[in-house]
């Protein structure tokens, strides 16, 4: 679904943030990328959504050439970034009505397709409050509805549940298996939340200073560091430390 090959970004300060990146995301995966912070994983993310241009390297969506079917793919994608602006002004039904139109859904889907993320979301109830009076985890929820509203097969998620209290992260986080499993949507979401990661994802990618240390299944991962870290049942936060902090 997703292939990164070589994946580098210079930024214009020399600063190379994402270093020969080798990526593969499966269909249906929820792909956990992991990384402490400053560790290149917005950096990433932008990339594979066609926001930002790598420096060297290719990325394949769906087979196609990310730089060449860049509209095309657009269409496949959605995207929750890690900061956005919201029109505060608007409520959560015209601010998805809006990206619903930019995503060029008929006029006579798009009230249909606007009220079924909101359900989707749990926003229903509040789809006409003015968007400023939203809280964060209504915010990220509307986020993610409008990454949704045009029926991507692929959503990447930066930190989907930053700053939400315990029960909101539960809700998004099985709003994002519901995505998953019931409507076959891929998922490729960072989060500083271990234990989040090992509960929703199947396969991770760990970054540290713009380079991959390690990919793989989960459990498979967890199994394959028995040993080398001196752990029975090494957790996956065990697994990040050792990766992230070896010399
Ligand atoms: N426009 C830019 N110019 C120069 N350096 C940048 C720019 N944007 C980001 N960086 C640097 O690139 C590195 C990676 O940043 P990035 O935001 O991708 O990290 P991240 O893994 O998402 O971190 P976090 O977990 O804190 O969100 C950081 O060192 C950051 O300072
Ligand atoms: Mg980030």
């Amino acid at each position: 679904m997703i292939l990164a090959e070589k994946l580098t970004k210079r930024y214009d300060n020399g600063f190379i943030a994402v270093n020969e990146l080798q990526l593969h995301v499966k269909k249906g995966d929820i792909y956990g990328f992991l990384g402490p912070n400053g560790a290149g994983k917005t950096t990433t993310i932008r990339m594979l959504t066609g926001l930002l241009t790598p420096s060297e390297g290719n990325i394949r969506i769906n087979g196609m050439d990310l730089q060449e079917h860049v509209t095309n793919i657009k269409q496949y994608i959605g995207v929750l970034p890690e900061s956005h602006g919201y029109y505060d002004w608007m409520t959560g039904t015209e601010y998805l009505t809006l990206f619903a139109e930019l995503y060029g859904i008929a006029k006579e889907k798009r009230k249909l397709r606007v009220a079924e993320v909101l359900e989707l979301v749990g926003l229903y109830d509040k789809s006409h409050i003015a968007v400023g009076q939203y809280s964060r985890g209504m915010r990220q929820r509307l986020g993610i509805a409008k990454a949704i509203v045009h029926e991507p097969a692929i959503i990447f998620l930066d930190e989907p549940t930053l700053g939400l209290d315990p029960q909101g992260q539960k809700d998004i986080q099985s709003i994002i298996r519901d995505l998953n499993t019931r409507h076959q949507i891929t998922i490729f979401i960072t989060s500083h939340l271990l234990k989040e990661i090992s509960e929703i994802c199947n396969r991770v990618a760990i970054v540290n200073r713009g380079k991959l240390v390690e990919e793989g299944e989960i459990s498979t991962l967890l199994q394959g560091y028995r040993e080398i870290i001196g752990v029975e049942n090494p957790t996956l936060e065990e697994v990040f430390f050792y990766l992230t902090n070896k010399k």
